[in-house]
């Protein structure tokens, strides 16, 4: 498909996001993964619509993500909540993996905040632990961005430093320290999925200087970064990656841990998001 045609397909449904709502522009877009599903849940004020409803939004198959966009304010913040994320490991595409934060990035978001579950691989990592993402390593073999360019969205060849936005993630630590929330920075490893990591890729991904690996939010990321938009990524460390950890991987093991931290990650998101 022609990224022209991406473009205008990104036009129309940050207007159908706009017209949903009720809201010309949002300022931050927050993909929430299996550690966050529920936040929803915190919002009194939420105007929900359903992905269906949005023309080009995926539509989530797996358990623990609903299909819904979430639109409220935090503070001067107009948020857009993603509940509901599709992988590549389900075989969708990068364009149609993508399309709903840059969507959202089209309504007017000047920053994404992506969350996810991931395994902990680096020193110091501990289940159940808050981890703010400080740059990533992109193992997965493909990338968003790869095809033609549009540069109505951004550059060929989009710088990646600081890609994590420094200033925002030293708000995040701030934050966390108000807060009482026990947090730390870590390299995120993109593997594609579905199988969890064997323990020799685990112990590579170590090596290479990754202290996180998980399925997801590089591409949103990169995304993100091709329309210059500003970026905070947080993890919850469900467990210790394969072969660090003394036992065998279930999603089941992962969704319990989640559930376990998710008041301390929920109050994090609750503080963070009018400051950003
Ligand atoms: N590996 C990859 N993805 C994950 C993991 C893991 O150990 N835990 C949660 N998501």
């Amino acid at each position: 498909m022609p990224a022209t045609d991406l473009y205008e397909r990104l036009e129309t449904a940050a207007q159908a996001i706009a017209e949903a709502t009720d809201r010309p522009r949002h300022d931050v877009v927050v993909v929430l993964g299996s550690a966050s599903g529920d936040f929803p849940e915190h919002l009194d004020e939420a105007v929900a619509v359903p992905y269906p409803r949005i023309p080009g939004f995926p539509v989530p198959a797996v358990r623990g993500h609903a299909g819904t966009l979430y639109s409220t304010s935090f503070g001067p913040n107009r948020v857009i909540m993603l509940s509901g994320r599709v992988h590549a490991y389900e075989g969708y595409s990068t364009d149609v993996l993508t399309f709903a934060v840059r969507a959202s990035l089209m309504a007017g978001c000047h920053t994404l905040v992506v969350t996810n579950a991931a395994g902990g691989c680096g020193d110091g990592m501990i289940a159940g632990s808050i981890v703010a993402i400080s740059d990533h390593i992109n193992l997965a073999g493909i990338n968003p961005l790869v095809g033609p360019n549009d540069s109505r969205l951004g550059t060929r060849f989009p710088d990646m430093s600081d890609t994590y936005t420094p200033r925002l993630r030293r708000l995040v630590l701030d934050v966390a320290a108000e807060q009482d929330i026990a947090i730390s920075e870590g390299v995120y490893a993109w593997f594609l999925g579905p199988t969890f990591e064997t323990p020799a890729e685990v112990e590579m991904a170590r090596r290479l200087g990754a202290d996180l690996v998980g399925m997801s939010t590089v591409p949103e990321v990169i995304c993100a970064r091709h329309m210059e938009r500003q970026v905070i990524g947080l993890s919850v460390v469900t467990n210790l990656a394969a072969g660090i950890a003394d036992h065998r991987l279930t999603h089941e093991d992962v969704s319990a841990t989640a559930e376990l931290v998710k008041e301390d990650f929920s109050r994090l998101l609750i503080a963070l998001l009018p400051r950003i």
